[in-house]
């Protein structure tokens, strides 16, 4: 592996507190994401290297604030520009119009004439509000995210999509706007509740899916291992992650290409389990993506295109990694009403991102609708 350009072995990087880079080269909006133990400490140079001296401001949630402040307080501390703390309640329901309103009001009249910086510490709610608000207020706002949880790490963080909820739907409200630098610290994973590191799995078993078979083979002979934390394992999952999630960008900043449309495998009938279950505790943002790419697997199967061989596959890597694979508690026909705002479709007609083998995804349009109920109501309870 390259750490920073040297090749040395992972171990001495660990003791050296050297960093993994990866470039994500966008033109004038390129930046770097570091990934190791220790990579938030690196903050302060990162502002200095920006030449930027007026106010920070650090967005973070309630749980966060509480949890992970022996890692940041000491490097906020290194700071000399002015600080001013904004918390939001710990939940996907922050992501509202409401909270925006309440945040970006408090930006302003704790920053007054100055052009902050902004600072997303926290998880994918965090970052999506954090970075929406950094990208709207003033215009746009200079932006560094710190991502506390394994989904944020793996994907939220990386690619400049940030954005809000409406309440039918889902990152309906958002943007385009790539932070300066992402800082990717494994320690923090460390305090994250096993539900929310199973939640960041689900998107790691993604990617495997969307563009890496051999990845997926190391999920499969990993994945304990990877589950119960192991530092150096996970700094692998993050790494491989976050470089196809830049690649793919590159490619496709603006999804305007169906390129980065693949990272959005699961998603469609993902995200209408979350909507229809009203982002509630029942289903959490990775929860309802794997149940998302186990139908989209299943829909790929009934069309001839993907092996039932490999959805088994997919079926077991999910079940060692503790992702559910069927849905309880929702009605079929809300999660039919709900996929019907996916962003993906255009003038009616669908469009899904389908498995062909492990490793190769399509673009399918005009999935029948009946194909969609029936595939569903085998897999809700
Ligand atoms: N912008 C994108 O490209 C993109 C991609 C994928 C997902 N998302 C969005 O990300 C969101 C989900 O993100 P998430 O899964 O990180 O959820 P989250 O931000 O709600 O975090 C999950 C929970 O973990 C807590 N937490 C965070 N870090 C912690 C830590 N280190 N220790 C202890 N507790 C911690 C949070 O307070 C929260 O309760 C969704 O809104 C989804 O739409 C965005």
């Amino acid at each position: 592996v390259i750490y920073e350009k040297l090749v040395i072995h992972p171990q001495l990087c660990y003791i050296l507190n050297i960093m993994k880079k990866i470039k994500v080269n966008l033109g004038e909006r390129s930046y770097d994401i570091l990934i190791g133990s220790g990579a938030v400490d690196r903050l302060p140079g990162i502002i200095r290297s920006m030449r930027f001296s007026g106010p920070v401001v650090v967005i973070t949630d309630k749980n966060v604030a509480k949890k992970t402040g022996r890692i940041t307080a000491p490097v906020l501390k290194k700071l000399s520009n002015d600080i001013l703390e904004i918390v939001v309640p710990a939940s996907e329901r922050s992501k509202s119009l409401e909270v925006f309103r309440r945040t970006a009001e408090k930006v302003s009249k704790g920053t007054r004439k100055h052009r902050p910086l902004i600072i997303a510490v926290g998880g994918g709610v965090v970052g999506d509000l954090a970075g929406f608000v950094a990208s709207t207020y003033r215009r746009g706002v200079p932006f560094i995210q710190v991502p506390t949880t394994l989904l944020a790490q793996v994907d939220s963080s990386v690619g400049g999509k940030v954005g809000i909820d409406l309440p039918h739907a889902k990152n309906l409200i958002g943007s385009f706007y790539q932070p300066n630098a992402v800082l990717m610290d494994p320690r923090f994973l460390k305090t994250l509740p096993a539900r929310q590191v199973l939640s960041g799995l689900a998107e790691v078993i993604k990617y495997g899916i969307i563009a890496n078979p051999k990845f997926f083979d190391f999920l499969e002979k990993n994945i304990a291992g990877i589950r119960s934390l192991d530092m150096k394992k996970l700094e692998k999952v993050i790494f491989e992650c976050a470089a196809i999630k830049a690649r793919v960008v590159e490619k496709d900043e603006f999804d305007l290409k169906d390129i980065r449309i693949a990272l959005n495998f699961g998603h469609t009938l993902g995200h209408a389990i979350e909507s229809a279950s009203g982002y509630s505790d029942r289903y959490n943002h990775g929860e309802s993506i794997a149940v998302g790419m186990i139908l989209a697997g299943e829909i790929a199967k009934q069309l001839d295109m993907f092996t039932g061989g490999e959805l088994d596959r997919m079926k077991s890597l999910m079940k060692k990694a503790g992702l559910p694979a069927k849905i309880e508690g929702v009605q079929a026909a809300k999660i039919l009403a709900s996929h019907k705002y996916d962003k993906k479709f255009t003038g009616g007609a669908n469009r899904f991102v389908l498995p062909g083998r492990i490793g190769k995804v399509f673009v399918v349009e005009d999935v029948p609708g009946a194909l969609i109920r029936d595939t569903l109501r085998e897999y809700v309870r």
